[in-house]
């Protein structure tokens, strides 16, 4: 079994709970450009962590870097995963390890139901929530099981993204801007299941351009500006925070 974490070195890793999810010191590039510049923070257990910053931060390139898809490539870093080593892993052996990534495009496959879209991802082990549960969660999927997954509504295509990562077995969500371009009321939505499932302990990293309606449902926030943190704090204390606000979010 690897047992690494407990990166005591790095400034941002003040906390004395041992984390569930570890970055650190993760150097990203895509060909030659560096993106992500030596980042390190810390997901813990049953937490929300916000990962916030302006357009071109690098918050997409940190979620890829984690879970390991060929772009970027990861120079330099660890990243631990309840005490598995995912930058030893490619893409599938982290899922398979338990990274749950909902890409920003939602990739729904087309020709395929709702239903058939959850089948998929359930067609080989670790299996996570059940199809019942998954429509508990979800009832507007349970409704449209049979229509063809790419005909539902933006808001519901971004349900089914984020059935189809629980339906594995999954150790941390990790979500690329799960509102964008949806309703508010839709929002409100997103944001109460992702309360539900927290509440059943998932672990969870929210990317998004909406940074107060994250910071609402977060925890913890990290903030990137140009491939590095700028800030590790409380939810709390970025929002009551405005120099912070105005200088990293532009709100
Ligand atoms: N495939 C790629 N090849 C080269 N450079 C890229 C690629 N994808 C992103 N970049 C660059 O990397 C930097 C970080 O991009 P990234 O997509 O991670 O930012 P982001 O914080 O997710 O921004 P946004 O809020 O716009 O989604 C940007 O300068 C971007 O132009
Ligand atoms: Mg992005």
């Amino acid at each position: 079994m690897n047992v690494r974490p407990d990166f005591s070195k790095s400034a941002n890793m003040a906390e004395t709970a041992p984390a569930f999810l570890s970055v650190y010191d993760m150097h990203s590039y895509y060909g030659e450009s560096y993106i992500v510049q030596g980042v390190s923070f810390n997901v813990h257990e049953g937490e929300i962590l916000a990962l916030l910053g302006r357009n071109g931060a690098g918050k997409t390139t940190t979620l890829r870097s984690i879970a390991r898809l060929d772009d970027p490539q990861v120079n330099q870093g660890e990243i631990w995963l309840d005490h598995q080593p995912l930058h030893l892993m490619k893409a599938h052996q982290a899922s398979i390890a338990g990274l749950g990534l909902v890409p920003e495009d939602r990739r729904i496959i087309p020709g395929l139901t709702v239903e058939e879209n959850l089948q998929l991802a359930q067609i080989a082990p670790p299996i996570g929530w059940s199809l019942d549960r998954l429509y508990d969660l979800f009832p507007r999927l349970g409704e449209r099981r049979k229509q063809e997954g790419i005909t539902l509504s933006g808001g519901e295509q971004q349900m089914l993204a984020i059935a189809r990562a629980l339906a594995r077995d999954i150790k941390v969500l990790l979500l690329d801007e799960p509102y964008e371009g949806l309703a508010p009321v839709i929002v409100d939505e997103i944001e109460k299941t992702l309360r539900h499932v927290k509440e059943q302990g998932m672990t969870t990293v929210i990317v998004e351009q909406n940074a107060v309606r994250a910071l609402q449902l977060a925890d913890r926030a990290v903030i990137l500006d140009t491939g590095s943190i700028v800030f590790d704090g409380t939810a709390a204390e970025v929002l009551e925070n405005e120099a912070l606000r105005s200088e990293y979010l532009a709100i």
